[in-house]
């Protein structure tokens, strides 16, 4: 990871010292000193004036943070109480966040596989739904008590956010912030994929990997908005049953059969369209999948990751089958490579506005709608994570910024008094067999002395 895109030394050292840490939730990370994440970076004025300026209720302000503090496991990702209230600039506004999206990328960010990531500590997170809490100068198309989406490079998983106001859209009534959170980063990539590179059309066939996740039941549900689209979809088995009724024609199961095998069962010439997220050998297999004029769109390497830690093995692996194609032999075939990468499309918000409204639309018809897997605070960031990266979900997980709350202890029924009414019932009984007994020799008596 390059770190060249880090906004962090944007930042100046006193605001720096300014983002102080709660001893009790964070110790550790609190004591150094950090950069502010993008989001919140991106709002400190180059000419920002020193702490002892901010009014004290700006000061008292606090909000919390998530921080991924070096590279490595599910606890490198730490919650964090920061204080001091976000300057806003012009063009900019302040969210106060609902929702937050986790993402793959997210599982390789903490790994330090994905460089559109700057170094740690930093604040993760590309998405994010909540309410507009305050609006910079010549904001003209916002206002406060706004329900927007956001999506920006990183630096959202917070309890507040200050972004550009270009950076938001605008939530369709009736969409609730987990939905909102859940919608720009798979939606948008399904979408690009499948119209823009694939161009789609009725009676074609994709062959979907990861079709059980975020952007595996977009590409689904957006397959479905066209004709007598036939699609593969591999996953994990026991998520079949969800992702057929999703839209997938042909679900496979690709840990325990070769999925090239199984498409060309029911498809001998191949699909239209591999939409390919997993990189190393699968791109081959892919590209071999395809029929004359078909189209391979790469979008990913999940192949790269195999736990919780860096695999350098699974690296090597993946990188070494990585596939490269001669323009010669392209022409050749017949057929299409493209690649797509988000975090490199951010300096053309428009591109990805405008589409995100097509997905708008298509949410207001009723056409598509994100599939929540689970929602997580904050505070179980890891369990969210490991759910993800263990194969788990199926469809969006959701990162919750308000503190999880205490669950009421439940009144537990006093034990002494059913035992003490057994015990009393356990007398009476052997006292009334007692007197059963008494009663039957009483009879009995009797009858001896006639004998
Ligand atoms: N280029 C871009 O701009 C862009 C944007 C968004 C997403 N993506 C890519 O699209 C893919 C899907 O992303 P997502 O956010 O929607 O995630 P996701 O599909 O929800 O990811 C989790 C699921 O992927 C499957 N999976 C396959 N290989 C895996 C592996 N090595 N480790 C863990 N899970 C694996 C598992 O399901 P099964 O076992 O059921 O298959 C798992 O439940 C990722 O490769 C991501 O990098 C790219």
């Amino acid at each position: 990871m390059s770190g060249e895109d880090a906004p962090a030394p944007q930042q100046k050292p006193e605001e720096q010292t300014k983002q102080e840490t709660k001893a009790n939730e964070e110790p550790k990370a609190e004591s150094k000193p950090e950069p502010q994440p993008a989001a919140e970076a991106a709002a400190a004025p180059a000419d920002a004036p020193a702490a002892a300026e901010k009014a004290p209720e700006e000061e008292a302000f606090t909000f919390r943070s998530l921080v991924l503090s070096g590279h490595g496991g599910y606890d490198k990702v730490k919650l964090q109480v920061k204080k001091g209230k976000p300057a806003l600039k012009s063009g900019e506004v302040m969210v106060r966040v609902k929702a937050c999206g986790l993402n793959f990328s997210d599982l390789l960010g903490r790994q330090g596989l994905y460089e559109r990531l700057p170094s740690p500590p930093v604040t993760p997170g590309m998405e994010c739904s909540g309410v507009i809490e305050a609006v910079g100068e010549e904001v003209t198309d916002r206002k406060v008590g706004d329900r927007v989406m956001v999506y920006y490079r990183n630096g959202l998983w917070q309890e507040v956010v200050v972004v550009p106001a270009s950076s938001t859209l605008q939530m369709p009534e009736g969409m609730s912030f987990e939905e909102g959170a859940a919608l720009l980063v798979n939606y948008i990539t399904a979408y690009i994929v499948l119209f823009d590179y694939g161009n789609l059309r009725p009676n074609q066939s994709v062959l979907i990997h990861m079709a059980a996740g975020g952007v595996g039941i977009a590409a689904t549900q957006l397959c479905k908005t066209v004709n007598d689209v036939t699609v593969f979809g591999t996953a994990s088995a026991s998520k079949h049953e969800v992702i057929t009724q999703v839209g997938v024609t042909h679900p496979i199961d690709y840990r325990t059969r070769d999925y090239v095998e199984e498409v060309r069962k029911i498809s001998p010439k191949g699909v239209d369209i591999v939409l390919d997220p997993l990189g190393g050998s699968d791109t081959h297999k892919g590209y071999n999948l395809l029929k004359p004029m078909g189209k391979l769109v790469t979008y990913g390497a999940a192949n790269v990751l195999t736990g919780p830690k860096k695999n350098l093995f699974a690296m090597a692996k993946t990188w070494y089958n990585h596939f490269s194609v001669n323009v010669q032999s392209l022409m050749n075939s017949n057929k299409a490579v493209c690649g797509y990468h988000l975090g490199y499309l951010d300096g053309d918000m428009e591109i990805l506005w405008q589409v995100a409204n097509k997905l708008l639309d298509l949410y207001r018809q009723g056409k598509i709608k994100p599939r929540l897997d689970s929602t997580w605070h904050f505070e179980q960031v890891g369990d969210a994570m490991r759910k993800m990266q263990e194969r788990n979900n199926i469809g969006k997980v959701i990162l919750l910024p308000e503190p999880k709350k205490e669950e009421p202890k439940k009144e537990e029924p006093k034990k002494e008094e059913p035992k003490k009414e057994e015990k009393k019932d356990k007398k009476e009984d052997k006292k009334e067999k007692k007197e059963e007994k008494k009663e039957e020799k009483k009879k009995e008596e009797p009858k001896k002395e006639e004998n």
